[in-house]
């Protein structure tokens, strides 16, 4: 008869479990290396929050100072309510995905209005504000009142598959709800604010998505991936999509002095609400100039003369790399109408830095600042 031992752990459909000392340890190193950021510093849940927003999609480092001028700015949820949605996409300027600041503002004033300005406590009531989602959920009900929920971010998920050596890719429906089951079956009773931070931080410090330093990892003896060496392949990835390269013409078209600025539809997919100089991709076989003119002739029903040419900006958004080639213009008649946008301003040069835009339009700014416009007419 064999007497060989059935492994432990190795991923089945049923999640991953611990014992209490798992908890303990991985709590005890948190205490000692934990980075001392300033939304750790109270367990207001107003705090917690803007934070979990920020972090979502977005790297500590940049978050820090943006969390920062926003509690500096909004210091309370009352104050975020009270403000006006351009001043909260100012402050958010930057910090990319705008559908995260608008929700949160839409977020503050149900709060202020029907919850006497107080975070539900009740998972049913925080669920149905808009941007709350299972992660901030949990990060918000475990952190600021202890209570039992998991919330998984891609650190933590990259942990958690690791210990659990767990061999699906990432993103599929059967990983996503092993790991929310195995989140949830790793909490310790009390502490899990703590107990979550502490995953986030094992995996932003020691088990890193590349070379993770497994020798100083305070959970290794847990770790099913590094018994078995395969820290580095795991956890599986998404498959990825192609890149793919789009050509936009822009145009910054002058009038009086003034500059034209359009405002993108409430709910358009990308930078809602935001003010940018009018661009579109490039069709087949157009050239820049007319590019330009199609743009301005029948997106907005200007006819214009053509200035020069103020350069390129790249970005990529997701996995679409973006050239933005900027050409100069004056208006010379025609009635402005708009078939893409909200709302368009002509705006004087000095009003630019008080109008929430997209970050690549931020740089088209400064491609003004660089060559300053010779306003003629
Ligand atoms: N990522 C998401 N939430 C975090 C937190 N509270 N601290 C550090 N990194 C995080």
């Amino acid at each position: 008869m064999s007497r060989r031992r059935p492994r432990r752990n190795v991923p089945s459909d049923g999640p991953f479990t611990v014992d209490r000392r798992f908890q303990s340890t991985l709590c005890t190193w948190f205490r000692r290396v934990r980075r001392p950021l300033p939304w750790r510093q109270s367990r207001d849940p107003y705090r917690i929050w803007v934070s979990e927003v920020m972090l979502q999609q977005t790297q500590v480092a940049t978050v820090i100072p943006y969390f920062q001028r926003f509690l500096q700015t909004f210091p309370t949820l009352a104050d975020l309510a009270a403000a006006p949605e351009e001043e909260v996409l100012r402050q958010w300027e930057g910090l990319g995905y705008y559908r995260r600041a608008r929700s949160l503002h839409r977020a503050a004033k149900i709060i202020a209005a029907e919850y006497n300005g107080e975070m539900p406590r009740e998972a049913e009531a925080l669920a149905r504000l808009p941007g709350i989602g299972r992660y901030t959920l949990g990060a918000i009900l475990s952190q600021a009142f202890d209570q039992r929920y998991p919330a998984v971010d891609a650190n933590a998920a990259r942990v958690l598959c690791r210990l659990a050596a767990w061999d699906q890719p990432l993103g599929t429906s059967a990983t996503q709800s092993w790991l929310q089951a195995t989140a949830e079956a790793v909490l310790p009773a009390q502490g899990v604010g703590e107990f979550n931070q502490a995953l986030m931080e094992l995996g932003s410090l020691v088990c890193k998505p590349r070379n993770p330093e497994c020798l100083l990892c305070p959970v290794r003896k847990w770790c099913q991936a590094a018994r078995r060496g395969i820290q580095e392949q795991l956890p599986i990835k998404a498959r990825q999509k192609q890149p793919c390269t789009i050509v936009e013409a822009g145009v910054i078209i002058r009038h009086r002095r003034r500059l034209l600025l359009v405002k993108r539809c409430a709910d358009a997919a990308r930078w809602a609400s935001l003010w940018e100089f009018p661009h579109s991709p490039l069709q087949d076989h157009e050239d820049l100039p007319t590019a330009v003119r199609h743009l301005a002739g029948n997106d907005l029903g200007l006819n214009i003369e053509l200035g020069r040419f103020l350069g390129v900006i790249a970005y990529g958004v997701t996995r679409f790399r973006y050239q933005l080639h900027v050409v100069e213009a004056r208006r010379i008649c025609g009635r402005l109408r708009l078939r893409n946008h909200e709302e368009a301003r002509w705006t004087k040069p000095d009003e630019l830095a008080n109008l929430p835009m997209p970050s690549p339009q931020r740089r088209v700014v400064r491609l003004l600042g660089a060559q300053p416009l010779k306003c003629r007419s």
